[in-house]
This record gives C-alpha cells, structure tokens and sequence, in this order.
C-alpha cells in the first residue's frame, strides 16, 4: 500500500499511530541536523521530521523539492510553541520511521510553493507544474464543485444528460466553424459543433423533454480573456416551456449553488433584477452590465436642446446624442488625469471629452465655459452630481457614446474600487433585438442565432422593419460579464424559413446547411426554448479569477496555441495524403515576408 493517510487529514487524534504517506516534498530545511519536510498532496500539507541518527530516514536528507516520497512515521503532537495555526494539520507532525524515494525531480523551471509571479507562458509550457500550486487545485476543484452541483440539480428533477455529436455540420453561433476533414469521403468535411443547438432542438423533437449537457463548444475566433476556441456550457434544453419558466430554473440552480459552494458570497439581489435589452443599453451602455455599483448613463439632448457649445450642437442637430456619467469625488483631478481618461476615450472611437468637475469653488473642466449655470443645475438634478463629482460627457452617435461611457464606467470602477468583490450580482437581460445589421456585409445578422424565436407581435415588421423586431432571448449577466445566453425557439418552419431568409440564406443553402432541421420541424415539433450558461466564464468570476485561462485545466494562449503539447502542428504527408489534401501556403508565407 502507497499510503495509509492522505497529507492533509491528519489530526491530534491521530497522535501515536503509525501511518504511510506519498507525496511531493514541498519545502525541506535542516534544522541542527534535524530534517524537516513538508509533503503535499492535493489533500494538503504536513510536516514530517527526519532524525539522522535513524538511516532508514537518511534519504529525507537528499530530498529537494517535488521529488515524490513515501513516509511512514508515527504521528505525534507538535512541541509547545511550534504548532501551525495556518495549517489544519499544524497540531501535529509526523517522526519518520522510514522514508522512500519513489521518483526524484530535475529542478523546476519555477518554484512551486511561491506564488511568485511566473511568466504565463512557461507556466502553459509546464502546465502540469503550474497545476500543481494551490491557487490552481482550488480553481480546478472549484470547477468540479460547480459541475458537480449542476448535475446533481438537474439530475433531481428529470432532466436526462444526453451525448451530443463533435463531428456535426455547421451549427452556428456566429463564429468561424473548425473544420475536420474526411478520409473516407475525401474532400468533405465535418463542422465541429459551435454549440450542441441544433441537436438539443433535435432531441426536443424526438420527445425527451428535458435535456442538459456539459458541453464542449469549438469556435474559431480572436481570443480574449473571457473567451477561449475550446470552452464548456451547460448546454441545456426544454419542451412545453415559456421563457420564465427556464428563467426560474436557472435563476434557483445557480442561487442554491452560491449558497452550498460559495457561502462568502452574496447576491446583490434575490429575485435577480431583469432588464430589457433597449434599458440594458440606455442605462449602462451595453447589455452585460455591471450591477454592483450605480454611475449610469444619463442621456441630455433634451437638457441640451438650447447649447450654444458647438459640439454638442453639430451633434445633436446629426441626430447623435449627448451622454453623461458622473465620476464621484473626482472633481480634483488634474490636468494630465483628464487627459489620460481624454485618450482612452478616444482609443474606444469617441471624438473627445468633455468635463465638467464641481468643485467647492466653482465650475471647472473642459466644458466648463460652454455649460450654462441652469444647465449645469439640471444636470445635477437629473443625476444627482455633487461637489466634489466631475461629469464626463461624450457627444457622438448613440452607439459610439455608449460604448465609451460603458468603458470609462469600468475602468472608473477599478480606479474607485466601486464593485465589491464578494457580491454577484445576477441579473436577466431580456427582450434582445432579432436581427442586427451588419455594415460590413450590408445585410442582417441573427443577433442570437437563427433559431430564436422572435416576438409574435413582430412578425408584421419582416416586411416593414425588421430593426425592430424583438425576440424572445435572454442572457444571464455576472459582474459585467455575459455568462449566459439562451432563448424560445422558433418550432414553426414557416417562421424558420423567414428568418432564414432575411438574414439572406438562398434556397439551396437553406436545404444544405438546415434541411434537416426544416424538416424536422415538419414531424410535430413541440414549442421548446432553453439556454446555456458558460462553466468557464462563470467558473472565473466565482473564483475572482481575471481570465478563464485561470479555471481551465489546458487553454490555449492568445495565439490560440497549445504551450505544453506545441498544438497545432504540421501534419505528416502521409497524413495529408490520405486525406487527399494538398497545402497551399502562399497566403500565409507572403504575410510572414511582410
Ligand atoms: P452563446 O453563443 O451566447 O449561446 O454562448 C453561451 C455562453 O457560452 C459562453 N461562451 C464562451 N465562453 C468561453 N469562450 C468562448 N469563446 C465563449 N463563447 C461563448 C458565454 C455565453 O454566454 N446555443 C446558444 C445557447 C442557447 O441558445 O441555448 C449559445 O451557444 O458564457
Ligand atoms: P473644441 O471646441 O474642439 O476645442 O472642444 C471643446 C471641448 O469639447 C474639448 O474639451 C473637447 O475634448 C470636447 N469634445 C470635443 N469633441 C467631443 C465629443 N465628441 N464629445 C464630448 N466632448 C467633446
């Protein structure tokens, strides 16, 4: 037997028993010839303590850091004074009868029992190594903790887990599709799946009902922090239901897990608050707000209908608008601050700035001379700036004001410490717009996926507007994070088929992408809606991680690539050829030259 104990579950009580343990020599000192040791496991760390006058302990002597041990030794109370209040096994240590080397280590390539800052791509590189350190284990539990919860939950009340196909066609989710090409039927490929939809709309049709998945999406796109090519949802679906049933669903899963798992948490609301998509954007300046604190966006066109500053004007008279957050207590900012908030404004596409600080004495601020006394008053009533509070106004398109004023809200949020850490604040974004136009390729975008079913009162508007269709989707938001999207989904084809052909698929791409699932509609579809929280998005924010990278076992850095393994790599020409592909590289090597 390897071992009797684990290095984390020994107590007082244990005191006098002889035990064995294996594990990784965490820290080793000499203390007057005396050796001590700490072994860890993913169960914890104790202390064991090596005489040298006993050989069978001698090699606790040689042992450095990460080689992996096995100990037997009888458990003892620590001596008055030496116990470790930090450690739950700090009562206690372990006197080596004997010690075994079971695997020694070369030395690392960081340390770790530091939480030292190490460099992110040597920490992918040795992956298996970063894994190891505390922060790590815990996320990786917490993760597990988390999945865990969620089956549990769903298994209680009916939901069947159901396997979904990888290699599939297209299902879209607005990114670009990663491809698998066929052997058997050279010049084919398989899409792999963006997310299960089509599927669980499919299992809807065959009767099951109620269905969740932890599911692997692949989506080639830019990679952020927030988003990686592989990632995992609760992909989950539902027969007979209206949307506030899944919303109540999903709202008491994820309420009873803060509870079980992450009781130093609160929510900022119970019920959560829920807020239409059109009051999402007007008041916070995108649709993922964060809640935990106010600073909202104020639009004053109104309140400046009769400005004499020229560039409130010219804006106005466009149609743009004239928005407005107030930063409190930053009236005092100084010149080079206000250009520093002037330039990120202008990274995120503003023209420019506009300031207006209230200070004890008096006005000040770029703005200052432009704004009239009766204006400066209705915007503190209508805001309810104070002394001390300095105004930030953009004057812009709606959408460009909004996104900058959505930014500066943030980043005045880190700069202030405004959101509290522990609070989740929960909330439901509903009512989001079917279609979205896409500038670039002059046509309409489904704004969730073509499958949505949009609101049944705007089905007049597919001739007229359809800017103005709404759908029935929703997303779940955390702390300013899209954690969750989902939606009633269209069961009638005619509908499909409108869509599909607004958002400008041809007839013969409809049959080849989607026949399937056209027809599929055609056999007694029921009414079914359903969504998908992100495990790793909301994984990250439960652990107060900044990056999903940090709850994930393998990511892929930005590049997209796999540090440890060295993924993507060449494939052989034997492989090629019996794919019957031939690689065609120019594109890619005139881009190297240049
Ligand atoms: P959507 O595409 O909005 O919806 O994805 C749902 C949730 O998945 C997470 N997510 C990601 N997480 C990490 N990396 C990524 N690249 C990434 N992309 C998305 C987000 C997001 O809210 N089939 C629909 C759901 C449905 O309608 O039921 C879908 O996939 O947390
Ligand atoms: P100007 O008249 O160009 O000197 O601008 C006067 C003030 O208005 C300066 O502080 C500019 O930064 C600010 N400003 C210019 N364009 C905008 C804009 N689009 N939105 C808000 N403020 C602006």
């Amino acid at each position: 037997m390897y071992r009797t104990h684990t290095c984390g579950e020994l107590r007082p009580a244990h005191a006098g028993q002889t035990v064995t343990l294996a594990g990784w020599v965490h820290r080793q000192r000499d203390h007057g010839g005396i050796t001590f040791l700490d072994l860890r496991d993913r169960y914890g760390l104790v202390q064991i303590v090596a005489d040298p006058a006993n050989p069978q302990a001698a090699k606790a002597q040689d042992a450095r850091s990460e080689w992996v041990l096995q100990v037997t030794g009888v458990v003892r109370l620590r001596p008055e004074g030496a116990e470790n209040p930090n450690l739950a096994t700090g009562q206690i240590e372990v006197e080596a009868l004997q010690v075994e080397v079971l695997n020694p280590a070369k030395p690392l390539p960081f340390i770790i029992n530091k939480d030292e800052d190490t460099e992110e791509a040597v920490r992918l590189k040795y992956r298996y190594l970063d894994l190891r350190r505390e922060r790590m284990q815990n996320n990786i539990i917490l993760r597990h903790k988390v999945v865990q919860f969620i089956r549990e939950y769903l298994n209680s009340r009916g939901f069947l887990d159901i396997e979904t196909p990888l290699l599939f066609k297209t299902t879209p989710e607005g990114a670009r599709d990663y491809l698998v090409p066929s052997r058997l039927q050279p010049g084919m490929f398989y899409a792999l799946p963006q997310s299960p939809q089509q599927l669980k709309q499919l299992l809807m049709v065959a009767g099951f009902d109620k269905y969740y998945q932890i599911a692997r999406c692949l989506r080639d796109e830019d990679l952020r922090g927030d988003r990686q090519p592989e990632f995992t949802q609760l992909d989950l679906e539902m027969s007979f239901v209206q949307r506030d049933e899944i919303l109540a669903l999903v709202e008491d899963l994820f309420t009873q897990m803060v509870k079980e798992i992450l009781p130093h948490k609160r929510l900022l609301a119970s019920p959560w608050l829920r807020l239409s998509h059109a009051e999402a954007v007007e008041r916070y300046g995108n649709d993922k707000p964060d809640l935990r604190f106010g600073m909202e966006l104020y639009t004053l066109n109104n309140l400046f209908a009769q400005t004499d500053f020229q560039v409130f004007r010219a804006v106005i008279e466009s149609g743009g608008v004239i928005k407005c957050i107030v930063a409190p207590g930053c009236a005092d900012y100084t010149r080079k601050q206000v250009d520093e908030l002037t330039t990120f404004a202008k990274e995120q596409g503003a023209k420019g700035l506009a300031t207006l600080a209230l200070t004890a004495d008096g006005m000040k601020g770029t703005a200052q001379k432009f704004i009239k006394p009766e204006e400066v008053q209705a915007i503190q009533t209508l805001t309810g700036a104070n002394t001390g509070d300095l105004v930030l106004f953009i004057a812009d398109s709606r959408a460009v004001a909004n996104k900058t004023l959505s930014a500066l809200r943030l980043l005045m949020r880190d700069r202030l410490n405004l959101a509290d850490p522990n609070t989740l604040a929960f909330a439901w974004v509903l009512d989001f717009p079917m279609f979205e136009y896409n500038e670039e390729d002059k046509k309409w975008d489904a704004a969730h996926h073509p499958f949505t079913m949009p609101k049944m009162e705007d089905l007049p508007k597919f001739e007229t507007d359809p800017s103005q269709i709404l759908s029935d989707a929703y997303d779940m938001v955390l702390n300013g994070y899209e954690t969750a999207s989902g939606s009633i989904r269209i069961h009638r084809s005619d509908i499909q088929q409108k869509v599909f052909e607004l958002i400008g698929l041809k007839e013969e791409e409809i049959q080849a992408k989607f026949g399937h699932l056209i027809e599929a509609f055609q056999y007694g579809a029921p009414p079914h809606g359903g969504m998908a929280p992100g495990i790793d998005r909301l994984v990250m924010l439960f652990a107060d991680e900044p990056n999903i990278r940090e709850v994930i076992a393998f990511p892929k850095n930005q590049a997209g690539r796999d540090l440890m393994a060295d993924a993507p790599s060449p494939a052989s020409e034997r492989q090629l050829r019996d794919l019957q592909i031939k690689l065609d590289l120019r594109l890619t090597e005139k881009k190297d030259e240049a």
